[in-house]
C-alpha cells in the first residue's frame, strides 16, 4: 500500500546524507526563513549556535529543501544571515525566564502565546511577494470528492458548478491522480492519492478540524452523484436559513433509494423528519425518521465535524452506522439534521467500492466488502455503547436496565 503523500515536489524526492556544510546553511536558511516572517521576537537559535546537533530538524527532507532554494546562491544566504547576526531577540534578552504557558495548545506550553498557529487550511500559495498577498480570495466551503478515474466525467460535471468560493480535493483510491490535470481545475485542486482507501479513511486523516477550520461547510462527497439540479451557493442559502448543522441534498426518484427521509419532495425546501416503513423508526425524532442523513453526500458545517470527525474511527473504514449516530454531535439533532429538497442530486450508485475488494474461500470480492461493512456497523454501535455507558457509570448516573439502540 502506497504512503499518502500530497502531490508536491516532496512526493519524488529521495532522502540524502548531506555534509555538515550543507546542514549549517540549510539550517540557518530555515532560522532566516522563520525570522523574516515573523519579523521580529522568533529566538533565532539555530543562527548562533554552530554545533548543532545533527538533528535539529529531524522531519525536514533535505533534498526538498535543496530543491525549493536551489535559486538562491549561497552567497545570497551567507549575506542575509550576516546582516541578522548581531540582532539580538527578545528571548536573549530574557535567557533566564522560562515560558511556560498552561493554556496553550497541549505541548506546546514553551511557546509565547502569539506565535502559536493552532489552526490551518488548504488555500494553496505562491513562493514570492508578500505573504498576506497571496490570496486573492479565500474560499468559505470546502468539497472533497472520494474518486477513481473512470469516474471522472461526473466529478468534472459536479466541479463546474461550484463557485471561486470552494476549495476542491480530491481523495485517489486508485492512484491516477496526474491523469486529471487534463481538466483545468485540476491544477488549483488539492490531491491525495493513497490506494484503495475509503472515504472516511480520507476524512479521518487529511480532515482533521484544524486543518479545516477556515471553512463554514464541508462536503464530503461520492463520486456517483448527478448534480443536474444542484446549485451549490444556492444550497448553502437553505442550509443556513433552516440552521442545518449536518445535511444532505435530497435524492430524487431516479436515484438507488435506501431511507425514505432522503428521498426528495417536491413541496418543501428542506424537511427534518419522514415517515419510515411501519415499526422503523422507536422515536418519530430518532433516526431513520428524523436527526438523519446517509454518508453519500453529507455536508457539516465547521461545528458539527469538529465533533463528527472525533467520532469517525480509524479501523472502521467504510462509515457503516455513523449515519445513526451523527445525531450525537448536535442538539437538537431533529432541528438541526435535514434535507435539501429544493436542491437535489441523482445517486447512481457505482459499484466502485465491491470491486476493490479481495477474492476470497471462493466469494467473488464485493462479498468481503459488504461482509466488513456490516461487521463495521456492528463494531461502531457496540463501541459507542459501551462509550457512553462507560461515561455514565463513571459519572455515577443510573441506567435504565435496558438500553435499545
Ligand atoms: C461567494 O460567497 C459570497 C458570500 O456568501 C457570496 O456573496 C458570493 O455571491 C459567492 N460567490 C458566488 C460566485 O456565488
Ligand atoms: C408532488 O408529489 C406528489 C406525491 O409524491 C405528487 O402527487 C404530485 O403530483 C407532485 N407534484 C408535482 C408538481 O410534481
Ligand atoms: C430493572 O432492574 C430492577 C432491579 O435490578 C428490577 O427490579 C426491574 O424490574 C428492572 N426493570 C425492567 C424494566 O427490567
Amino acid at each position: 500500500m502506497g504512503t499518502p503523500v500530497r502531490r508536491s515536489a516532496i512526493s519524488n524526492s529521495k532522502i540524502r546524507r548531506a555534509n555538515e556544510t550543507m546542514r549549517l546553511i540549510i539550517t540557518t536558511s530555515v532560522g532566516i526563513m522563520f525570522g523574516f516572517y515573523m519579523g521580529t521576537s522568533f529566538p533565532v537559535i539555530s543562527l548562533t549556535k554552530v554545533n548543532l546537533p545533527s538533528n535539529v530538524f529531524p522531519s525536514i527532507d533535505l533534498t526538498y529543501i535543496e530543491e525549493k532554494y536551489s535559486g538562491l546562491s549561497t552567497q545570497a544566504l551567507l549575506n542575509v544571515w550576516s546582516s541578522l547576526r548581531g540582532w539580538k531577540s527578545i528571548s536573549d534578552k530574557f535567557s533566564n525566564t522560562k515560558i511556560w504557558v498552561p493554556t496553550n495548545p497541549r505541548g506546546a506550553e514553551r511557546l509565547p502565546p502569539g506565535i502559536i498557529v493552532a489552526e490551518s487550511d488548504m488555500y494553496t500559495r505562491r513562493k514570492w511577494g508578500l505573504p498576506g498577498e497571496d490570496l486573492l480570495i479565500k474560499p468559505r466551503y470546502l468539497i472533497t470528492f472520494t474518486v477513481g478515474y473512470d469516474q471522472k466525467n461526473n466529478i468534472d460535471a459536479a466541479v463546474k458548478k461550484l463557485t471561486e468560493n470552494f476549495t476542491v480535493m480530491l481523495f485517489h483510491y486508485d492512484g491516477r491522480a496526474s491523469e486529471w490535470d487534463e481538466f483545468e481545475w485540476s491544477k488549483r485542486a488539492i490531491h491525495v492519492s493513497a490506494r484503495k482507501q475509503t472515504k472516511w479513511w480520507y476524512a479521518k486523516r487529511f480532515l482533521h478540524p484544524g486543518i479545516v477550520a477556515p471553512y463554514d461547510y464541508i462536503f464530503i462527497w461520492d463520486e456517483d452523484l448527478g448534480v443536474e439540479n444542484f446549485d451549490p451557493e444556492e444550497y448553502i442559502k437553505l442550509v443556513k436559513k433552516h440552521g442545518l448543522d449536518i445535511s444532505q441534498p435530497a435524492l430524487s426518484p431516479e436515484s438507488g433509494m435506501t431511507w425514505e427521509m432522503t428521498r426528495r419532495r417536491n413541496d418543501t425546501e428542506v424537511h427534518k423528519d419522514t415517515q419510515e416503513r411501519p415499526g422503523w423508526c422507536t422515536d418519530p425524532l430518532l433516526p431513520p425518521c428524523a436527526a438523519f442523513v446517509e454518508i453519500m453526500a453529507p455536508v457539516f458545517s465547521r461545528n458539527a465535524w469538529r465533533c463528527v470527525w472525533h467520532m469517525i474511527q480509524n479501523d472502521l473504514v467504510h462509515g457503516w452506522g455513523l449515519d445513526f449516530a451523527l445525531r450525537k454531535c448536535v442538539e437538537p439533532a431533529h432541528d438541526k439534521i435535514g434535507v435539501v429538497d429544493s436542491q437535489c442530486i441523482v445517486h447512481q450508485t457505482v459499484p466502485s467500492l465491491g470491486n476493490q475488494g479481495q477474492a476470497e474461500n471462493g466469494r467473488a470480492p464485493w462479498e468481503g466488502v459488504r461482509e466488513r461493512c456490516r461487521n463495521e456497523w456492528n463494531m461502531f454501535r457496540d463501541r459507542l455503547d459501551m462509550a457512553e455507558k462507560a461515561y455514565f457509570v463513571a459519572m455515577g448516573i443510573n441506567l435504565p436496565n435496558s438500553t435499545a439502540h
